[in-house]
């Protein structure tokens, strides 16, 4: 291992969150060689690094982790003693496009890791940990009221959520069964910057930005709990470092939003911030066929990692939001790069037949 005291694998560290986690990492423990294992797919991109990724304690390895042959390679080159575990498809409109690519990932590819960390650390599992970074989408969904606590029975609906929520399964069967040091947190929405333009708040300033039509799924009535990503990581550090092994924590914002609210919060805040008169960016809300299966309202109850390790979010959605947008409206390059050809072909098979 050299130099280092710890080898950490973070899996998908070139998305949206991951490069956040991977960011936080890399900073806050430079005697940490930090590696981040990633394949690149459409969401993959290491623009969303390259403040971070000439820092000594940085690696990045292009692979699969479907792929068992060069999973086991990685482990055996680097020794890890930590993985962190965020490599997924991840957005439901494309699950509900192509399910088995979210089995493959998300169900196959959590399994090739585990398999792989129960062998390397069948010796001596003294500091080893399998951090899986989940969402509040296993529990399904809620009505006008209550939350998610951790104790919420599993309920998924939509092919993404079920591959989720079959990968949650597999890590604690394998803290039962064979004693893997396991972790589990499952999250409500992020929002912040490097956040791909398929998710709603991306999509949503972009084409505000555009002036082009607003999608909103239905009536405009399902409801969000929106978290600052920068919060999701240092959540996932504070677990990390002082969770309890076998436990789960879910991790939310408290902070609720009907999307057509949230639409519409955006709209004024980028009138303001592109000069525009108050109203104009609103008109451009079309209301289109809803999501299959879509979930009508989540909430996390995150009472029990406050009060367990005090975590809590640092940022009010309004000052996050605007931090957002300034971050879209300054970053032209990077969401040029990311809305060419393929966005285009996805943005058309997904929207031109609502
Ligand atoms: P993302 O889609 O932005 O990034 C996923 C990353 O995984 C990409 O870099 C991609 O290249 C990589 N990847 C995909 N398939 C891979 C494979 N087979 N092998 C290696 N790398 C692969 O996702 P995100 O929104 O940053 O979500 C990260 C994790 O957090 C996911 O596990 C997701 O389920 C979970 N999560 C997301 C949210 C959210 O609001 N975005 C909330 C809670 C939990
Ligand atoms: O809750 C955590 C989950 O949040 C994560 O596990 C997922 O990875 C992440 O993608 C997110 O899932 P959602 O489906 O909630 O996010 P999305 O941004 O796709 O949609 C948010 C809401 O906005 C949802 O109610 C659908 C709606 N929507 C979305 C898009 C893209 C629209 O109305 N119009 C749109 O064009």
């Amino acid at each position: 291992m050299g130099a280092f005291q710890k080898s950490i694998a973070i899996t998908g560290g070139a998305g949206f969150i991951g490069s956040h986690v991977t960011r936080l990492f890399v900073k806050n423990y430079p005697s940490c060689r930090i590696v981040n294992v990633d394949a690149l797919t459409y969401a993959g991109n290491l623009e969303n690094l390259r403040d971070i990724d000439q820092l000594p304690n940085y690696i990045f390895e292009h692979a699969d982790i479907c792929d068992e042959q060069t999973i086991e390679q990685l482990f055996g080159k680097y020794n890890f003693d930590a993985v962190i575990h965020l490599a997924a498809e991840s957005h439901v409109d494309r699950s509900i496009m192509d399910p088995l690519a979210f089995v493959k990932t998300n169900v196959l590819g959590t399994g090739v890791l585990l398999n792989t960390c129960r062998k390397h650390w069948s010796d001596n599992r003294d500091n080893k940990l399998f951090y899986h970074v989940s969402t509040d989408e296993v529990y399904g969904t809620l009505g006008e009221t209550g939350f998610f606590t951790e104790e919420t029975p599993y309920d998924p609906r939509s092919p993404y959520s079920a591959s989720k929520a079959a990968s949650d399964h597999l890590v604690m069967a394998y803290y039962h069964t064979y004693s893997l040091p396991v972790i589990i947190s499952n999250c409500s929405n992020n929002y912040g910057s490097h956040h791909f333009p398929e998710k709603l708040i991306p999509l949503m300033i972009n084409n505000i930005k555009h002036r082009k039509p607003l999608p909103v799924y239905g009536k405009g009535e399902n409801v969000r709990d929106w978290l600052w990503v920068e919060d999701h990581a240092r959540a996932i550090d504070t677990i990390f470092h002082s969770g309890t092994i076998g436990e789960t924590y879910n991790i939310g914002g408290f902070n609720e939003w009907k999307n057509i609210d949230l639409v519409k919060l955006l709209c004024s805040l980028m009138d303001k911030k592109l000069g525009r008169a108050a109203g104009e960016s609103e008109k451009l809300i079309t209301y289109v066929k809803d999501r299959a299966g879509h979930d009508l309202r989540y909430a996390i109850d995150a009472t029990k990692l406050n009060k367990a390790l005090g975590w809590k979010p640092s940022l009010q959605f309004e000052e996050g939001l605007e931090k957002t947008v300034d971050w879209y409206l300054n970053n032209e390059e990077w969401i040029n790069h990311v809305t060419t050809g393929q966005y285009q072909q996805y943005y058309a098979d997904q929207y031109s037949r609502r």
